[in-house]
């Protein structure tokens, strides 16, 4: 066969062939087949030896020409293939920014700690100082400077862990009354509340031996209950809604006199009655009175000088109420599916 004879079914051959080529690998096999040391181009100058140097001249010349030709058609359809190839491989891992993205794990505020950040906010805005009092103290400070001598039927009530004769756990936040009029040698006028944990042998659903109390103390001149009606009146409101009402009951401790439980009107029912308040339409929340003239000379005031009023209240009581929680114990246990409600809840509350 003539040699551009030749060339011609090469060519033809080649542009069949590469129909049937669907990727870059495959130009790959094109190229041996054509070009390869056994390829079809390479056999066209098999035999140049028994050529005339003519003929030689001749072959040569096409077969290059065949040669660059194939090089470009293959070279031109791998090109094709190759960039056909990323761009599937981009379509493929292209990133899809309207997913949604993974859900990580954010902690949230202890509904204890809300409710102590609520009545902290609420006392510092009234010009209070906010006192951290020890969980370990003394006898004395928990008991005699409150008004409750070594032997006073009062310590029945208080189930108190004893560490030895003069030490023990505080059963009460009210421990911070003695120190801070201690504290303050200058006998000025005094306005805090202590936020706490005190401790109790009691455990049930609505006692844990270990609780939380507010403690709030004023010592100034004048001072009368009804400064603490208003005062609590106000803290009740913040705390639970504004149509809250405050009903005083007179009651007994040994560090107030007179003294008066507290009691507001139930925030779920807004005082008909209801399972919460047991149909009463009240619940129970402080004890309060004005400070006994025992406490006052004790801390260092003169009770004909100065006065003043002094609230406890339980936080877990508020806690539970606002949140509806069954058990006091589950404020206590950390259980992470108990405690993941509590950002839910303040938004379904609007509670602030
Ligand atoms: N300490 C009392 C208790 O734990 C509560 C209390 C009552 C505190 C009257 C006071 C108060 O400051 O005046 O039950």
């Amino acid at each position: 066969m003539e040699t551009q004879e030749k060339k011609r079914v090469i060519i033809e051959s080649l542009e069949k062939d590469m129909k049937e080529v669907h990727s870059s690998r495959e130009c790959q096999d094109l190229k041996v087949k054509y070009l390869g040391k056994k390829g079809l181009v390479t056999e066209l100058t098999a035999n140049m030896k028994d050529l005339s140097n003519e003929e030689r001249k001749e072959v040569g010349q096409i077969s290059n020409e065949v040669k660059n030709e194939v090089t470009e058609k293959i070279t031109q359809l791998e090109n094709h293939w190759k960039e056909e190839e990323l761009n599937q491989k981009l379509e493929k891992e292209r990133l899809d920014l309207s997913l949604p993205s993974k859900k990580f794990k954010r902690g949230s505020l202890h509904p204890f700690q809300r409710i102590i950040d609520d009545v902290e906010d609420f006392f510092v805005s009234m010009g209070y100082d906010v006192i951290d009092g020890p969980e370990l103290e003394t006898d004395e400070n928990c008991f005699q400077r409150l008004n409750v001598p070594i032997g006073h039927p009062a310590r029945d009530t208080q189930d108190t862990f004893y560490i030895d004769a003069e030490y023990l756990l505080r059963t009460q936040t009210s421990s911070t009354q003695a120190r801070v009029m201690q504290a303050n040698t200058e006998k000025t006028p005094i306005r805090m509340i202590c936020p706490g944990k005190v401790y109790r042998r009691d455990d049930d659903a609505t006692h844990s031996h270990q609780f939380g109390q507010v403690e709030g103390l004023v010592i100034d001149q004048n001072i009368s209950l009804a400064d603490l009606k208003g005062t609590l009146e106000l803290f009740a409101k913040k705390m639970l809604g504004e149509d809250t009402k405050v009903r005083f009951r007179p009651s007994f401790f040994p560090f107030t006199e007179p003294s008066v439980e507290v009691d507001v009107t139930c925030f779920k029912c807004g005082g008909k009655g209801c399972p919460l308040c047991k149909q009463t339409g009240w619940i129970e929340v402080l004890g309060a009175g004005v400070v006994h003239p025992n406490v006052l000379r004790m801390g260092g005031y003169d009770p004909e000088v100065w006065t003043g009023f002094a609230f406890g209240t339980g936080l877990d009581r508020f806690a539970m109420f606002r949140y509806e929680i069954p058990d006091i114990r589950y404020l206590y246990t950390n259980d992470i599916r108990f405690l993941e409600q509590f950002d839910r809840k303040d938004e379904e509350n609007e509670i602030k």
